[in-house]
């Protein structure tokens, strides 16, 4: 495994542009699938789940030609109809697969999925959501078999506006016979990005953004291009760097208005904003104010959001609470970060957090995604050398991260696994950076 050695208490001070968001761009290759012509993605992160997500869609028969932050993806002739659990053990997002190979081919077999490690994630919702489209599915030797002779739209409530279920059952929906419309679906702007995308390929989705999608089915989905918003999840992560530890750092390409509760509550900690249209500057305060988070699905608080909010938080002058309600289990973070000097309770969904004066390094652990890029902001404060270890998880989905921080005077390096690797792994690796040279195909 790979680690991050980080030199804590360097300033911040310059401008990092936000790359394409990762949650966006996963449904929107997924969508691709649903379309025999060919699909070009610009503005797409290069991270770790979009070779995974590009890997899926070739197992099914697709081809996906990987260039410089774009993706030219065809699924004229599908010839698989599984999604091994290889796949979607390494990224839950591969189950978005599912939705768009009943819409295409009448079935899909897709392996129960993994993903970070952040309570019981269930798939209840996507499994109802289809049924009611008409599909049959059975759970078999830990797959979902589903099948549909011809998907016909229907009136549909989530009993939760879960992102994956509102994506997956959309995405059934829009080559259905007639009319779906699905209620209590989720209003993250990463939804609002694949209704879209889908629109601009011929789909007919009225609603995106409100608690209401409304689709009338479509014979056919044409090609096109298309832009992937801007990730607002890095754009958050780096807002909270900068209320750590910057003199002036400015977040550019992507739209605030996309994080809305992540603004207020940094205002409330009493870090510096200047907000414009497309950018952020924020200048750190030096002693937080304690907050309160709950975290919530869009507008609400970003549950994504919530690691870097704690560290932030551990380092408030006074007390603060977040409760998280959207994943059970997502305080792996705390144990790694009281590692660090910072003092935290945890109960159930909820986090209490006494300020403490400072961080100080030690070894820690990614626990998972957010919760890794969540212990390099740690670091950055923190006296000392940090090291991260099992940054393989933040390399899901950040795209350059150290360089980034570096860019703006970070000091951190990547520690690539010292570990002895046999003759047979040696080649493997040789192997898979061929594949990736050749996947660059501009
Ligand atoms: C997506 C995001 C993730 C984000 C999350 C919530 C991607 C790739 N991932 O994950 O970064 O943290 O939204 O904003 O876009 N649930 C059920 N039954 C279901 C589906 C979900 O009970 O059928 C529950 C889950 O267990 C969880 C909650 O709903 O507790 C939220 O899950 P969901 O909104 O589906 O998140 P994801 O789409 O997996």
């Amino acid at each position: 495994m790979s680690e991050y050695l980080i030199n804590g208490g360097s300033e911040l001070n310059g401008s990092i542009k936000i790359s394409g968001a990762k949650n966006a761009a996963l449904k929107l290759m997924a969508a691709s699938l649903l379309t025999s012509e060919e699909v070009t993605l610009e503005n797409v992160p290069l991270i770790e789940d979009v070779y995974t997500m590009a890997e899926a869609l070739r197992s099914l028969g697709a081809t996906v030609q990987i260039g410089k932050n774009k993706l030219t993806i065809s699924a004229k002739e599908l010839t698989n109809c599984t999604a091994p659990y290889d796949l979607v053990s390494k990224m839950r997002a591969s189950i978005l697969v599912m939705g768009p190979l009943l819409a295409r081919l009448g079935q899909s077999k897709t392996a129960m999925p993994g993903g970070c490690k952040i309570g019981l994630r269930k798939i209840d919702i996507h499994i109802k959501g289809l049924e009611a489209l008409g599909a049959e599915i059975s759970l078999e030797h830990g797959y979902i078999d589903a099948k549909a002779k011809k998907l016909r739209g229907a009136q549909f409530h989530l009993d939760f506006p879960s992102v994956g279920a509102t994506e997956n059952i959309l995405m059934a929906s829009v080559l259905a016979k007639g009319t779906s419309t699905i209620k209590n679906v989720a209003r993250e702007p990463e939804l609002v990005d694949l209704a879209n995308f889908l629109n601009s390929l011929g789909a007919n989705i009225k609603g995106a953004g409100t608690s209401e999608l409304v689709v009338r089915g479509v014979k056919r989905l044409g090609g096109g291009r298309y832009r992937v918003m801007a990730d607002r999840i890095e754009a958050g992560t780096f807002m909270v760097a900068g209320a750590l530890c910057a003199k002036k750092l400015e977040l550019t390409d992507f739209d605030p208005q996309n994080l809305p509760m992540t603004l207020e509550k940094l205002k409330e900690t009493g870090t510096k904003l200047e907000v414009k249209t497309d950018s952020v500057i924020i200048r750190r305060n030096h002693s937080a104010n304690p907050c309160n988070i709950v975290t919530l699905p869009h507008p609400g608080f970003a549950t994504d959001l919530q690691g870097p909010f704690m560290v932030l938080l551990s380092l408030a002058k006074g007390q603060s609470i977040i409760t998280e309600n959207v994943f059970e289990g997502r305080f792996l973070l705390a144990d790694e970060l009281k590692k660090m000097g910072a003092d935290i309770k945890t109960s159930g969904h909820h986090a209490v957090m006494d300020g403490v004066e400072a961080l100080s390094a030690a070894d820690v652990e990614a626990p998972d995604l957010r919760g890794g890029a969540s212990l390099v902001l740690a670091g950055l404060t923190a006296k000392g050398e940090t090291h991260v270890s099992s940054i393989e998880h933040i390399d899901r989905g950040y795209e350059e991260l150290e360089q980034k921080l570096v860019s703006v005077g970070a000091q951190i390096v990547r520690k690539p696994s010292d570990k002895l690797l046999s003759p047979q792994e040696n080649t493997q690796i040789v192997t898979t950076k061929q594949k990736g040279l050749q996947q660059v195909v501009e």
